[in-house]
């Protein structure tokens, strides 16, 4: 036996017990003619005391950090204790050791303050895992699955595989391919997500499917994107959005009692597209905050501000938008501050072309950038309308509609960390409902622009707009003004639910009649013939009474970073990619030798 107990186990209570332990050597600590190692494995960490009768072997084989030990004594109380580890009270007093395994000095400290940079910790990503901080990362994410499958479970939920070498199901990334051996020249995708096996469970009677599931995208990666990631994958037949939301606000509350001991009892909030857009300038917005956009002109929301239009101000003139908010207690910023934020805005990744302040002082005065414009009526007049408070900083942002929405939104989240509004153990879950069904995708060289789906092409249209859809051509004849076509106006049944400005699931109630699913993919631009060739097994399926179903999918390792309050979903992954997509560790990808090409019929 190489162990009675683990590192982490043993307390005063165990006192006088012999014991036998393993695990790897943390430090080796010598004091005289005793020497001290802290053992530790997955449980944790315990002292060993290794007395001067031990000497001669430790001198013979000395030991070093990381090294596999096994080492049996009694437990005996501490005098000197470490109220900052549970097994603080006791120590080994070690009579017998054997070096299991020897290690190379570690390139890095297995400690929570680690010396090792990321490039480093991946390449050695086995050590990396050693870490508490990452271990207990790990253990969130399995405490997590956890609590999904046992809610899953209870509510009559299967967990069915689906295969990993498809076809190709569009979503909007681009596919990984593997080659075929047997086929030559042919080519399996790897899946983005089982989504079209879902739906055909559906069909197939199953009416409550769950899948723990890995979904592989080749999109550019950012900190909550990864090539392969997990998702809590999940499809219900006979039902309509209500269920599908009171199901699932279910598991997200279930798991955070369950995880975090968080008990979520409100009914999770609620909001359209169109309304997270008009007031947070974005579909996932960040609730834990106010800081809500005015819309000063706009033509997504029809504003068009009285004091704006007659100020003659060319900024303001020229654009398409004009919005602002109101930053609470910043009316104080220096001329510094202010100038950072006007490059703030100005950097590539926001694209403005400066930014528009007016400070609300506390004794009821404004003093703006646009004085020149704005004189102390309209200043006041604005910041009535911009809701702004005495002390606040009102920042505005002029330009295209698209642009400034994004950047305004970016500029609020911004702000919204500075103040320290964002709290990591704060959770706000949100649904966003209604989006659009369609979203225009620019013109493309000689491809002249057109709609593509903004969820998947599975996802209905809300009743009342199908009529819409079948009544209306899908060519796009006035580029410029697309917002005008019918199609842009179509609301989808599609819901994302939203974690602290987060994404965290997305799905929809799909179309499940021959007719309609064919009307969305020519509205796509495919052909009858395309539509056939990609996906005729799903419209067969449908031919053979398909029920009503729809269902919604969870980014796994998205929702356990957030839970665990990192910004990167790599910390939750045991073995991530980089962000070009490598994994450092294995070196891959890689090459492939000519032997292996050739059997693949490649060139
Ligand atoms: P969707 O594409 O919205 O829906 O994905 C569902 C959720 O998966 C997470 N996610 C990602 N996480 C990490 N890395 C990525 N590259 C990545 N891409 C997406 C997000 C997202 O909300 N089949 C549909 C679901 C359905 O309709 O039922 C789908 O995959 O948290």
């Amino acid at each position: 036996m190489y162990r009675t107990h683990t590192c982490g186990e043993l307390r005063a209570a165990h006192t006088g017990t012999e014991t036998t332990l393993a695990g790897w050597v943390q430090t080796v600590r010598k004091f005289g003619s005793i020497t001290f190692v802290d053992l530790r494995d997955r449980y944790g960490i315990t002292q060993l005391v290794f007395s001067e009768s031990l000497n001669q072997q430790l001198d013979e084989q000395p030991l070093g950090r990381e090294f596999v030990l096994q080492a049996t004594g009694a437990v005996v109380e501490r005098t000197n204790k470490n109220p900052n580890i549970p097994t603080g009270d006791i120590e080994i007093n070690v009579t017998s050791y054997k070096i299991l395994n020897k290690s190379a000095v570690p390139p890095f400290t297995i400690q929570d303050d680690t010396d090792g940079g990321d490039d480093l910790r991946m390449k050695f990503r086995y050590l990396d895992l050693r870490r508490n901080a990452v271990k207990k990362n790990l253990e969130l994410r399995y405490a997590v699955n956890r609590a999904a499958r046992n809610y899953l479970h209870e509510n009559h939920f299967m967990d069915i595989e689906t295969p990993f070498l498809i076809k190709s199901t569009p979503e909007g990334a681009r596919d990984f391919v593997v080659p075929s051996r047997m086929n030559q020249g042919q080519f399996y995708a790897l899946p983005q997500s089982p989504q079209t096996f879902k739906q055909l469970l559906m069909v197939s009677g199953y009416d409550r499917y769950y899948q723990v599931v890995k979904c592989f995208r080749d999109e550019d990666l950012r900190a909550d994107r990864q090539p392969e990631f997990t998702q809590i994958d999940c499809e219900m037949a006979f039902v309509e959005q209500e269920d599908i939301l009171t199901m699932f606000e279910g598991m997200i509350k279930h798991i955070f009692r369950e995880v975090k001991n968080v008990d979520i009892t409100e009914k999770v909030q609620r909001m359209s597209w169109d309304e997270a857009m008009t007031r947070y300038g974005n579909d996932k917005p960040d609730i834990r905050f106010g800081m809500e956009i005015t819309n000063l002109k706009s033509p997504f929301t029809g504003d068009d501000n009285a004091t704006i239009a007659a100020a003659g101000f060319k900024v303001f003139d020229d654009a398409q938008t004009v919005l602002a908010i109101s930053v609470p207690g910043c009316s104080e910023y220096t001329r510094k501050q202010t100038d950072e934020l006007t490059d703030w805005v100005k950097r590539p990744q926001i694209g403005m072309n400066g930014l528009v302040f007016i400070k609300c002082n506390t004794d009821g005065s404004f003093k703006s950038s646009v004085d020149k414009f704005f004189d102390a009526d309209k200043l006041k007049q604005l910041a009535a309308d911009c809701k702004a408070q005495p002390g606040d900083l009102i920042l505005i942002l002029a330009g295209l509609e698209e642009r400034t929405r994004k950047a305004t939104s970016e500029l609020r989240l911004e702000m919204g960390e500075r103040l320290g509004m964002r709290k990591k153990d704060e959770f706000k879950l949100l649904w966003v409902l209604d989006f659009p069904l369609f979203e225009y995708a620019e013109a493309d060289g000689d491809e002249p622009g057109r709609w593509v789906a903004r969820h998947h092409p599975f996802t209905s249209p809300k009743p009342d707009h199908i009529s819409i859809m079948i009544n209306n051509n899908p060519v796009i004849e006035d580029q410029a003004n697309y917002l005008s076509h019918p199609y842009a106006g179509i609301k989808a049944n599609a819901y994302d639910m939203v974690l602290n400005g987060n994404e965290i699931g997305g799905g929809s109630i799909r179309i499940f009649q021959r007719e309609l699913q064919e009307k969305m993919f020519a509205a796509l631009g495919m052909s009858d013939e395309e539509a056939r060739h990609k996906f005729g097994f799903l419209l067969g399926a449908f031919e053979y009474g398909a029920p009503p179903h729809g269902g919604i999918a969870f980014g796994f390792d998205r929702l356990c970073s957030i839970m665990g309050g990192s910004e990167s979903i790599r910390d939750f992954i045991a073995f991530p990619k980089n962000n070009s997509g490598r994994d450092v560790m294995l070196d891959a990808p890689s090459e492939i030798d000519a032997k292996q090409k050739k059997e693949l019929g490649l060139n």
